[in-house]
């Protein structure tokens, strides 16, 4: 089966049963500041999960562009990939466990046709927090699962979420099929850590809500929460080893194999899983191009690394070869995601762009190398850093170039601990800039700054001490303010926060500024972010005997320049994020 009938016979299946169909959101995550890219089908429907209506009802159902920044290092291997797709199906407060495990079962085994004898599943053993899941391993008897392929896995196997510290979660059913050859063993519980049983899809049963205090209170709102691997499926119904034989990249490997000079398994798999990811995060409709920060720099990390495994295949760098396999991803990928075709002019000019710029840097620092080496006779790992830092030229690079001259690197540790002293002086660096979220310096951002600080004391007396930001907007109009919290605030919360607030207001209470050293800041019991070096004075402000935060300002002398403080909305911003919108009326 084509992974586009598969895509398709989802999608109709669950249709077929109440669930609306969404179309796969943007991989760039529009409403969350803790995360640079969608990582599951749920992420753009946390919002739902807690609680809020969905407007296309209870029942969903989708196929989901995902990116797992995590794997990237794992790529080659048989299944892991940066970029990957996720098909699910979810009951907001509708559906429980006995229809969404039965209709599991029904799609793989009368759909797919997946036979019996290949499947197993695991649900929850229980443990101090949540008992086991009885109700799954009676509801998976039932469907005529032998009891010998039922196992029963701990909180590390069997449980899913929350996505951030604390939010919805749950005891999880997962589906395996036995990818061996021969007849899969009979016992899955003594067999489940075996590779061969692969995972395929997740059912997971978000019925508590996990808090600051690490508690599992039960969930009012109870979900399903579903997601299915669309390409080790595809490799399973086309009976490949790996999803690189799949049609998914058949193609391109193909294409990387007419470019080569040279045969690497490993590498032929990187260039197409990293030329793949960023060809769908530049393509789409919140595209990123390759830049040095957040999404941008993920999608220069790929490119450079397919270009640098490009050059273990013996490829031509004389001619630009990116483009050549961004074509065929595009033409293949294309048929699905039209954003891809439509978007294929930018995508390739920003790939010819990369690979330009990136021979450039290889080039200029092989130069440096090899006119360094004539005058010394080794490069040790300060010296390598510098190369890096200075030319952009990877140590792995330098390695092969030494190595190509019957050289290696002098004590290479040297080039981590540069490396983080480097790091160390640009937080440091960046932290006094402190324009992170501000509008500019006039006095009325100066003022909703500091009423940030209050709201932020505030919540911490109301809601608890696991508060902390999680960012920070302020225009000249308002203030918006994202912190950890995985419930939606009472209007009595609210109210309780806003008198907290204009209470500190009417006392005409001193902002003070003073310089600490990080452990004085500490001990003070000021909050914020606590990354500056060893001996490095930090700024504390300080509003009464309110707040006390380290911070790089600006701000208003005296609370009494406020006004009244006035919170407009309070909103799910993400997994676990509580988003604040605030004014100050004068
Ligand atoms: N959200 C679940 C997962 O990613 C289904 O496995």
């Amino acid at each position: 089966m084509e992974s586009e009938e598969l895509r398709q016979k989802y999608l109709e299946f669950f249709a077929a049963r109440g669930h609306a169909v969404l179309s796969s959101a943007s991989l760039i995550p529009e409403n969350d500041p803790t995360v640079l890219f969608t990582t599951a089908g749920m992420h753009p429907l946390v919002p739902y999960l807690l609680g809020e209506k969905h407007p296309a009802g209870t029942r969903l159902a989708s196929c989901q562009k995902c990116i797992r920044t995590g794997d990237i290092d794992e790529v080659g291997d048989c299944c892991h990939l940066t970029f990957f797709e996720m098909l699910g199906n979810w009951s907001l407060g509708d559906y429980w466990k006995k229809e969404a495990l039965s209709w599991s079962f029904e799609f793989l085994t009368q759909v797919l046709q997946f036979p019996l004898e290949k499947l197993a599943v695991s649900v929850f053993a229980g443990d101090a927090d949540a008992p086991f899941d009885s109700e799954s391993f009676e509801i998976w008897k039932s469907l005529g699962m032998p009891e010998s392929r039922i196992a029963k896995l701990p909180k590390k196997n069997n449980w899913w979420g929350p996505a951030g510290q604390t939010g919805p979660c749950g005891p999880d059913s997962e589906m395996f099929f036995w990818t061996g050859a021969g007849a899969a063993p009979n016992s899955f519980q003594e067999t489940c850590e075996d590779p061969r049983w692969v995972e395929i899809w997740n059912d997971v049963f978000m019925q508590f809500e996990k808090t600051a205090e690490g508690k599992f209170i039960p969930l009012k709102q109870k979900n399903v929460d579903t997601g299915m691997g669309l390409d080790r499926v595809a490799a399973i119904l086309q009976k490949q080893p790996t999803v690189f034989e799949t049609d998914l990249f058949a193609p391109i490997i193909a294409k990387i194999r007419e470019l080569a000079n040279s045969k690497n398994e490993k590498s032929e798999r990187i260039v197409a899983d990293h030329l793949r990811a960023a060809t769908f995060i530049i393509g789409d409709p919140g595209g990123v191009p390759p830049s040095n920060v957040d999404a941008g720099y993920i999608v220069r990390r790929l490119i450079r690394r397919a270009i640098r495994e490009a050059r273990k295949l013996g490829f031509d760098f004389a001619q630009t070869f990116t483009t050549q396999i961004v074509e065929v991803v595009i033409e293949n990928a294309g048929k699905h995601y039209p954003e891809l075709v439509q978007n294929s002019a930018k995508i390739l000019l920003e790939f010819e762009k990369e690979e330009n710029q990136f021979k450039k840097t290889l080039e200029k620092g092989e130069r440096e190398i090899a006119s360094f080496l004539d005058k010394n006779n080794s490069v040790d790992g300060e010296k390598a850093f510098y190369f890096y830092e200075t030319f952009g030229f990877p140590l792995e690079l330098t390695e092969e170039f030494l190595r190509e001259k019957n050289s290696a690197i002098q004590n290479p540790e040297k080039f981590f601990a540069a490396q983080k002293a480097h790091a160390d002086q640009s937080r440091t660096a960046s932290a006094g800039k402190f324009k992170g979220g501000l509008a500019d310096d006039s006095e009325t951002v100066a003022r909703l700054h500091t009423a940030t600080h209050l709201l932020n004391a505030a919540l911490r007396q109301v809601l608890g001490d696991h508060i902390s930001q999680k960012g920070s907007n302020i225009t000249t109009e308002r203030l918006r303010f994202d912190f950890n919290h995985s419930e939606k605030m009472t209007p009595e919360q609210i109210a309780a926060v806003e008198k907290i607030v204009n209470e500190a207001i009417a006392q005409n209470l001193p902002v003070e500024c003073s310089e600490l050293s990080v452990d004085e800041a500490k001990a003070a019991g000021a909050v914020g972010v606590f990354d500056s070096k060893y001996g490095e004075k930090v700024k504390v402000f300080s509003v009464g005997a309110v707040s006390k935060e380290i911070c790089g300002g600006p701000h208003a002398k005296n609370t009494g320049e406020l006004g009244h403080f006035k919170i407009q909305k309070e909103e799910s911003s993400s997994a676990g994020v509580r988003r604040i919108k605030a004014v100050l009326i004068q």
